[in-house]
């Protein structure tokens, strides 16, 4: 049963992203060990922000192990989750069939609907990239970003995403904007109704967190990690208290300005990424917080 939430109840967090269940056996052994974990440790709110698999029966077997834990469960898509697949373009995934397995999994779609518990709002938003979080310390033009491609490698969401608006694929920038503007929509509708607000993204508002290193072949790539306008906005809101985000695989938490805080806590790519032993793994990249 679920605790009632009034003013001034702590309210405990447990968040994660960028599980990439079908990129090893590793990275599929995750969903089991985080259930266990949370298990031993229940929260009353248990958020993924994005990139489970490409594969949308990936999502359904993920999410639907979640099912019957008893906390208040939300996700939001990454840009794995929404890439093109079978008959199924980007958008349908995003606003038909992702929200119809979340919801069949328990999940709130955070993404399409603002989430109110006791004085506590929560909004959130997949987020877009349109080069604002751009390197400065190398000379890229807009025509080598467009290109989504770097030396042999290429970010696939080139080749494998299509967002439709009539009959149209948006570009970065219009999906960007289509985004941001449901964001504050649901940020404003929310906010005079609770003290503080939760935002959960997958790619970036800010560039806090991003290490940028000069390295064109790195460097290139960190234009694609979100976008600068959902931070600007969430600044001008004092009711947003925390980020919680994904698509960048550094476990981190940071002040982003006094009475807000942004929170990493990806899996990632084990083979490359993940910490050893598994077990350490587990522990530390799902994280809790006290609110
Ligand atoms: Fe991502």
């Amino acid at each position: 049963m679920r605790r009632e939430f009034l003013k001034g109840t702590v309210m405990k967090i447990a968040f994660t992203s960028d599980l990439h269940v079908n990129s090893s056996s590793e990275n599929h052994d995750i969903i089991p060990a985080i259930r266990k974990k949370l298990d031993d440790n229940p929260p009353d709110v248990f958020i993924i922000a994005g990139d489970i698999s490409s594969n949308l029966t990936d999502i359904e077997t993920t999410l639907g192990m979640f099912r019957d834990l008893p906390a208040v469960k939300f996700f939001v898509p990454g840009n794995h989750d929404i890439w093109v697949e079978d008959e199924y373009t980007s958008d349908i995934k995003y606003f038909d069939n992702l929200p119809k397995i979340c919801r069949e999994a328990g999940f709130h779609p955070l993404w399409l609907q603002p989430y109110t518990i006791g004085d506590t709002g929560f909004c959130g938003t997949m987020g877009w990239y349109d080069l604002s979080l751009r390197s400065t310390l190398v000379n890229f033009t807009d025509a080598d970003y467009a290109k989504k491609r770097f030396f042999l490698f290429t970010w696939m969401d080139k080749v494998r995403m299509r967002f439709y608006r009539d009959s149209r694929v948006l570009d970065d920038a219009e999906l960007t904007e289509l985004l941001l503007e449901r964001f504050i929509a649901d940020c404003e509708d929310v906010s005079p109704k609770t003290n503080r607000i939760i935002s959960v993204f997958h790619h970036l508002p800010f560039r806090n967190p991003i290490v940028y290193n000069g390295k064109p072949q790195w460097d290139y790539f960190a234009a694609f990690f979100g976008s600068a306008r959902f931070g600007e906005y969430i600044l001008s809101n004092p009711k947003i208290s925390r980020v919680i985000c994904g698509h960048y695989h550094r476990r981190k938490s940071l002040d982003i300005a006094p009475g807000l805080v942004l929170h990493l806590s990806p899996f990632g790519y084990y083979e490359r990424e993940g910490d050893r032993p598994f077990s350490r793994w587990i522990s530390k990249r799902l994280s809790y917080i006290n609110i």
